[in-house]
């Protein structure tokens, strides 16, 4: 590892967040350091999705300070983060723009995507491949099929940052195996924080972390 490998990437201080009388962090601090893999687990409503919301500058904490490569204005700290969700959000564009959501891509990078993320079994069957409207058909895609575009969206991105919400959870047993490969690809190399109740999925992740009574700990 040189120095720059282990440079804190994200630098939480001292946070504290509430929902109105809810307590989610109270004055916690943390820190991860690039291309580290960090598991976070805990039970339900004990604030992990508000944690990644926190992170990805979504959510504002009501006192101290986040540091997200060395960024502490939300919308630039945006900038640095792909996020996937539990749910896919399809919007009524083409599976293109989907994916591509208004950055430009160049022809041999999206197949690339496409491939890396197996929706090309699927494409190459649809007449307009991936320049198909999802307008109507939104609510037909399969879970599998939404949550391996929002994967290629990510990989788009190409922030150095990934926030992973449950991403296989709403899945079947086969279909998570496909998602699973696609994660992988999007997740090589980055700093990665990934929130799951499925402690199989954390293997090999450099540190696992629970969040419950207002605290992040080991
Ligand atoms: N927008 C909101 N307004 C008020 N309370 C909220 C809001 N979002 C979440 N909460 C509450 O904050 C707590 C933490 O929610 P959060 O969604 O972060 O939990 P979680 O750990 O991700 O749970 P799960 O494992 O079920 O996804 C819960 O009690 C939830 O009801
Ligand atoms: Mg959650």
């Amino acid at each position: 590892m040189n120095k720059e490998d282990n440079k804190d990437i994200i630098i939480g201080q001292n946070i504290t967040f509430s929902y109105k009388d809810r307590i989610i962090l109270d004055n916690q601090s943390f820190s991860f350091k690039k291309g580290e893999h960090i598991g976070i687990i805990g039970e339900s409503g004990s604030g992990k999705s508000t944690f990644l919301k926190l992170l990805a500058g979504l959510l504002t904490p009501s006192s101290g300070t986040l540091e997200v490569d060395s960024e502490s204005d939300p919308a630039k700290i945006m900038k640095k983060i792909s996020m996937v969700m539990q749910d896919a959000m399809i919007m009524p564009l083409t599976i293109r723009e989907n994916i591509a959501l208004g950055k430009e891509i160049k022809k041999e990078r999206m197949d690339e995507i496409i491939k890396a993320t197996r929706l090309d079994l699927w494409t190459d069957s649809l007449p307009e491949g991936i320049d198909t409207y999802l307008g109507e058909r939104a609510d037909e895609l399969s879970g599998g099929q939404a949550q391996r575009i929002a994967i290629a969206r990510a990989i788009a991105k190409d922030a150095d940052i990934i926030l992973l919400d449950e991403p296989t959870s709403s899945l079947d047993k086969d279909t998570i195996k496909d998602v699973m490969e696609a994660l992988e690809t999007l997740t090589d190399e980055k700093s990665v924080i990934h929130v799951t109740h499925q402690t199989d999925l954390l293997k090999g992740y450099h540190r696992i972390l629970k969040i419950g009574g207002g605290r992040i700990y080991e």
